[in-house]
């Protein structure tokens, strides 16, 4: 496949770790070189710099089937929440509750547990014995009272896909809205803004959309946009950055209004070319692309007995499959001596496949694991 071609480390690893990191490319090294380039030849491209600012919110729109308006161009997902949240009139009379489910990123509910020194309560949602968290746990958890349902769209330690069109529907009925952490799903899953249901997506640039940290967006559905004023903001969320005025605070009519301070210009240059790989073979070629090379996978880990966390069914689950380890450190590390790049969250080791990677890359790991049964629950 040519696309291997471009990404350096595929000729000396099976790297199956696109939950982490997505693999890098000649086309991602190049951009920085790139923005070395004109720093080194013109100095500050300041005017450059803001139209690739544009250029990384108008791609993010094109992923989320979305409009730039609607996107805040952030350095992480922590920006993006942290700036959603403060919108949020919890100590003004507002609603105090947050719902999050047992599945988000530490980020989500750590700022989520920040928010108790405003006032609002934290009640956690957790999962089922099978692992999945159903429509019904977190429609018993929103009342009259709840601000904010916290859904992921795909849990980093396991796997498992939430229903977040019901869960919003659930949040809905009782006037809260939704936030779906959807990092590990942008690039590998087709994300629509239209029918996914949430009112704020988030994520970043590093895994799957193949570009480095630093970089990340906030979808905000526009109809909320004029009532949602965050109090956490920076020049950049002006709305005339060039105004310079210190004299008052006036937010962009935007989305913009949820970004922040100097935009991270290296992690854009990055990002857009990881951004334009991911578009050339096109969001939904490798969501089906990847359940494949996944139902492969989970097919011959049955075969040898071991403990899949990640549900079979592929509408059930993401881009990245977990299966129970007995020490999934040790086991990392082995894999890692025969050049196998995986992951480890909890006690499952995670296997993350992108469209660079192959049936071939599969077999290797299942051989791999094979000979290291023991360390398969
Ligand atoms: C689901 C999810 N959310 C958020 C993050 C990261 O958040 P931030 O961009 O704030 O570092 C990650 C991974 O690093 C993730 O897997």
């Amino acid at each position: 496949m040519a696309v291997r071609d471009e990404f350096p480390i595929l000729a000396t690893a099976t790297y199956l770790n696109a939950c982490s990191q997505g693999a890098l490319s000649h086309r991602v090294r190049a951009a920085y070189e790139e923005y070395l380039a004109g720093w080194d030849e013109n100095g500050a491209e300041w005017e450059h710099w803001v139209e690739r600012a544009e250029t990384a919110r108008a791609g993010f729109a094109r992923l989320l089937h979305a409009v730039p308006d609607e996107i805040a161009v952030t350095t992480s997902v922590s920006q993006g929440v942290n700036a959603i949240v403060s919108a949020l009139p919890l100590e003004r009379g507002g609603r105090t509750r947050i719902v999050i489910s047992e599945y988000e990123f530490p980020t989500v509910g750590q700022i989520a547990h920040a928010q108790e020194l405003r006032g609002a309560e934290v009640v956690h949602v957790r999962p089922e014995a099978d692992g999945s968290i159903p429509v019904e746990r977190f429609a018993e958890a929103i009342d009259e009272r709840t601000a904010l349902v916290c859904c992921t769209t795909i849990s980093y330690r396991t796997g498992h896909r939430h229903d977040v069109a019901g869960i919003a529907e659930a949040a809905h009925a009782h006037g809260a809205l939704v936030l779906a952490d959807s990092y590990q799903a942008a690039g590998a899953i087709e994300l629509d803004t239209a029918t996914l249901g949430a009112d704020f997506v988030t994520g970043g640039t590093v895994k799957y959309l193949l570009g480095s940290a630093g970089l990340g967006f906030l979808w905000v559905r526009g109809s909320l946009l004029p009532g949602l004023i965050p109090t956490q903001t920076g020049w950049f969320a002006d709305e005339d950055i060039f105004r310079m005025d210190i004299s008052d605070y006036s937010p962009h009519a935007t989305a913009r209004r949820f970004d922040a301070g100097t935009p991270p210009v290296p992690n854009i240059y990055a990002g857009v070319a990881g951004l334009s790989l991911v578009e050339e073979t096109g969001v939904p070629a490798i969501e089906e692309y990847v359940s494949g090379l996944n139902t492969h996978l989970i097919e011959g880990l049955a075969g040898m007995g071991a403990t899949v966390v990640t549900p079979a069914d592929p509408a059930r689950r993401g881009p990245l499959v977990c299966v129970r380890s007995t020490d999934a450190a040790a086991l990392v590390a082995s894999l890692a001596e025969d050049r196998i790049i995986c992951s480890l969250r909890d006690a499952n080791l995670r296997v993350a496949p992108h469209f660079y990677n192959t049936a071939e890359d599969i077999d290797t790991l299942l051989d791999a694991l094979r000979r290291r049964r023991h360390l398969l629950a």
